[in-house]
């Protein structure tokens, strides 16, 4: 008698407390909402609760049945009718397209998109607000958009591989933080990573290497002598990951490395170098003299060929043709390469702009004529500015944001990603105290949270900033629990910066952080504790 009534008492407490409290109800949303207009009362979560949703929307309904499925589980969806009450899902075509309107009444919660990703990220929203507040929504109406277009972060899978369930969860990570990009660093030095049918050595001999450095590149010299690999993704399974990512409004922008950070390749077929000699994938980490050459012709026929099916398995416009950090010397010593050079009537113009940066820039320029053909656009590292690029390039900005900069005052697209607030494998704290090794640097959560995007770009060239990315290379990073303590908390203040750019709220960074972390806990993601602990 006396247990039920217990029982029924504290089901009622759990419904009554938020009315006490609702005068003072803040809505804890990360990234900040343009804005948010509290009303009076809640509306009542519990399994009896139905989505309604409108043609073309089954998706992200779904999605938040599964996001909230283990705080609390929902009717499945149905189409939208005239009855009232539940969670409904609509377009509306005058909001942007990655826009929403969320009201919440007692009644009903009404979310109306500019497209079914606008629908998404009210939902993720919502979400949040269902860690934060449980079965009682505080009713308010949310007027929300993003400023950036392109929100991205990007995955080094080469130095370490994490599987298809990893790169899933990762995607998850970054769809709860309302990001539309993965940039996937598929190829490098020490691996290649995508199966690609016409040239099966590849995977069959460039997915592995003898052993990894121990330690730091630029201070050790020992190696674990553990062979690392075979690891590779089928374009299988490659095709089921982007059908994963497009579930999420993520688009993935796969990134083959040319003309440099390509030793992998040069192994399994010695013929894409200049010298042609057998080469090892490589087991040290920094940057390699073992390039494409840029001189014979059938390095472009290779580069051709692996696009081909690249493009077959990306649908992304954008596809990432890397271009950084390519030594010179091999081409400066090679037949084939002085040939095209003289050929194309290249000479030392400047400091950067040198011949064999030019040889780059026609083999760039080549490229992305051939994908130009096929609809689609390249990103380059910013090193491609060197020897000159086609207005038509968009350029992301690492080496700081000068490259970035200059590409805004010449016309071309800029995606930021400067290493000094963008570069998550640096460590987070000046101490560097129990982090274990990172690369160096120090990118803290504050620091990415301070950063200003916009800084030496007049109002003119500030539409040419496609877009902010994080970056996070796994030279150090060698599971994926250490690859989520480098991403979080560090992508949510990168993720206000994308989304809220002008409208940041520093007066409740903290308390939506701690409220956002709750979110991590319920989805078992690992993050990183010092900015929880007060230590930048
Ligand atoms: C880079 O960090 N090498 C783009
Ligand atoms: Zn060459």
């Amino acid at each position: 008698m006396f247990r039920p009534l217990l029982r029924w008492m504290t089901a009622l407490w759990v419904v009554l407390i938020p009315y006490a409290v609702s005068a003072t109800e803040q809505l804890l949303l990360l990234p900040q909402p343009t804005s948010i207009t509290m009303t009076e009362g809640h509306f009542h979560l519990t399994p009896a609760t139905r989505l309604y949703v409108a043609d073309g929307l089954w998706n992200p309904a779904e999605r938040f049945v599964e996001d909230v499925a283990e705080m609390i589980p929902l009717k499945a969806p149905r189409s939208l009718t005239r009855r009232e009450g539940g969670i409904r899902l609509s377009l509306d075509s005058h909001l942007s397209e990655e826009a929403y309107r969320m009201e919440i009444t007692p009644q009903a919660i009404t979310i109306a998109g500019g497209s079914p990703a606008g629908v998404y990220y009210g939902l993720q929203s919502l979400r949040q607000l269902v860690v934060q507040h449980r079965n009682a929504i505080p009713c308010c109406t949310i007027e929300d958009c993003p400023n950036f277009a392109y929100r991205g972060a990007h995955m080094d899978v080469v130095r370490h591989f994490f599987t298809v369930e990893e790169v899933k969860r990762y995607l998850d990570i970054l769809a709860a933080h309302k990001l539309n990009r993965l940039h996937w660093h598929l190829t490098d030095d020490q691996g290649w990573r995508i199966e690609i049918k016409r040239y099966p050595e590849l995977t069959e001999r460039a997915s592995k290497r003898n052993e990894t450095l121990i330690g730091h590149c630029l201070r050790s010299t020992t190696y674990d002598g553990i062979p690392y690999g075979p690891y590779f993704y089928t374009q299988e399974e490659i095709r089921d990951i982007v059908r994963y990512a497009a579930e999420r409004y993520i688009t993935i922008i796969p990134e083959i490395e040319m003309p440099s950070h390509a030793q992998a390749a040069l192994h399994a077929l010695p013929w894409l170098g200049c010298e042609e000699q057998q080469v090892e994938v490589w087991t040290h980490w920094g940057v390699s003299p073992e390039v494409m050459c840029g001189g014979k012709e059938t390095t472009y026929e290779f580069l051709e060929n692996v696009l081909t099916e690249v493009i077959d398995l990306f649908p992304s416009e954008y596809i990432h043709i890397g271009g950084d950090e390519c030594p010179k010397e091999r081409w400066e010593e090679c037949e084939h390469c002085q040939a095209r050079i003289r050929e194309l009537g290249l000479k030392d113009e400047s400091e950067t702009r040198t011949a064999e940066n030019q040889l780059q820039s026609y083999l760039t320029g080549r490229i992305e004529r051939f994908l130009a053909k096929h609809g689609r656009r390249i990103i380059g590292w910013d090193d491609i500015l060197a020897g000159g690029v086609s207005p038509e390039a968009t350029v992301m900005s690492w080496q700081g944001s000068k490259g970035g900069i200059y590409a805004a005052k010449h016309g071309n697209h800029a995606i930021m990603a400067p290493m000094d607030y963008c570069y998550f494998d640096f460590y987070q704290t000046k101490s560097q105290e129990g982090e274990g090794l990172a690369i160096g640097g120090w990118v803290s959560f504050e620091k990415v949270y301070g950063w200003n995007p916009y800084e030496g770009l007049t109002a003119e060239e500030q539409p040419y900033i496609y877009g902010l990315q994080c970056n996070l290379w796994s030279e150090y990073i060698t599971s994926f629990d250490h690859l989520q303590r480098m991403l979080l908390p560090r992508l949510a203040a990168l993720a206000e910066v994308q989304w809220a750019t002008d409208r940041r709220n520093p007066a409740t960074i903290r308390t939506r952080m701690e409220q956002l972390r709750r979110l991590y806990e319920q989805c078992g993601w690992s993050y990183a504790p010092y900015y929880f602990e007060g230590r930048k």
